[in-house]
């Protein structure tokens, strides 16, 4: 055998081992959003996890939605829906924007409680006191506060 066809065979078990190291160890890099719950161990227990530009204006519908998110969810959810470590998620945040989350998630949610999937925080128990219309106008709510924050 020359030495050509060393140099051939070599870099074909080369590539191959490189080629098997990649499928097997690199991280997907496509771009979808994690399945895993992000690691929040970094930052202190509830504090706001995000930072949340507040619009100049609300519609009339979001800030009747501000009204009853400040009553029902902010209690968890945060100011501004901005999160608080250990307790509940941002919902400014672009795993809820509306592809991914719809109004009626949000309906959903406050009706049958989440069952915890996204983040290590628990489950979110059904919340009283609040009908559809109340949610759907707080979903109205977060919707100019993801606007403003580009998370759509
Ligand atoms: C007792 C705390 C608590 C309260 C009060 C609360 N939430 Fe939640 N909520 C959570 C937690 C914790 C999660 C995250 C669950 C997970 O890990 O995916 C969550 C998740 C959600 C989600 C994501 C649902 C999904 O399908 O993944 C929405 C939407 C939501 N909350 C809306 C609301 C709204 C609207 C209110 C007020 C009407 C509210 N929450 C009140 C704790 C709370």
């Amino acid at each position: 055998m020359n030495n050509t066809y060393k140099a051939i065979i070599a870099v074909f078990v080369l590539s191959s081992f490189a080629f098997y190291w990649a499928a097997r160890y690199a991280a997907p890099q496509d771009g979808r959003p994690s399945l895993q719950a992000p690691d929040t161990s970094t930052l202190a227990e509830n504090v706001p996890m995000v930072d949340v530009v507040v619009p100049p204006e609300l519609s009339a519908d979001a800030l009747m939605g501000q009204r009853g998110f400040e009553a029902k969810c902010a209690s968890c959810h945060g100011t501004n829906a901005a999160g608080q470590n250990g307790v509940a998620p941002p919902l400014v945040h672009k795993t809820y924007e509306p592809n991914h989350h719809s109004d009626m998630a949000f309906v959903l949610a406050a009706k049958n409680g989440v069952r915890s999937h996204h983040w290590r925080f628990g489950d979110m128990p059904p919340i009283d006191g609040v009908t559809n219309a109340d949610v759907l106008m707080i979903a109205r709510y977060i919707r100019e506060l993801q606007k403003e924050n580009g998370i759509f």
